[in-house]
């Protein structure tokens, strides 16, 4: 069989031999080939930060567990052992549990809405900031005992904690607001 007539031999056998390709495709083939060869001497390479990660949380230690209930819309209970300094947004992402999140944690959003549903636990909560009382008028289904899960960050005093994820979430974030 006759050598294939390929400039790029490394593309030789994945381009000429083992598929028969349009000679447009091929033509294409070696171009991409040829300005991976050409265009590093000649660009900046351009490096981007990686997406934050979601939904990361610290497995907790034996002996050092708290435990967090949530109660899914179809009212389903789901108890998560976590370690203290999760916050509700990451442990429900990370147990894919159905929570946006849409500004990441950023208190801009209002997707990651929660009830708790003991006002006694909502009381060892530290007060919400007034970006979270912001964000929280604009949430769907607003109570008396609604946090954003984002800023709720697990202490031994919130162990046995249960939350509810309301029916719907609305998905406004503050740049909306910005003229
Ligand atoms: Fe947007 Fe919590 S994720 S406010």
């Amino acid at each position: 069989m006759a050598a294939p007539r390929c400039i790029a031999r490394g593309l030789g056998r994945l381009s000429c031999v083992s598929t028969p390709l349009s000679s447009t495709t091929t033509r294409l083939t070696h171009a991409v080939w040829w300005s991976s060869r050409i265009l590093p001497a000649c660009t900046r390479t351009f490096a981007t930060t990686p997406a934050r990660l979601h939904g990361h949380v610290t497995p907790p230690k034996p002996g050092e567990e708290l435990h967090v209930t949530f109660i899914d819309k179809d009212a389903r209970t789901h108890k998560i052992a976590v370690s203290k300094g999760d916050n509700l947004l990451d442990v429900a992402q990370a147990n894919d549990l159905e929570m946006e999140g849409a500004c990441g944690g950023s208190c801009a959003c209002s997707t990651c809405h929660v009830i708790v549903t003991d006002q006694d636990f909502y009381d060892r909560m530290p007060e919400p900031e007034d970006d979270e009382n912001d964000m929280l008028d604009l949430a769907f289904g607003l109570t008396e005992t609604s946090r954003l899960g984002c800023q709720v960050t697990m202490t031994k005093e919130l162990d046995g904690l249960v939350v509810k994820l309301p029916s719907m979430t609305r998905n406004l974030q503050a740049s909306d607001f910005k003229s």
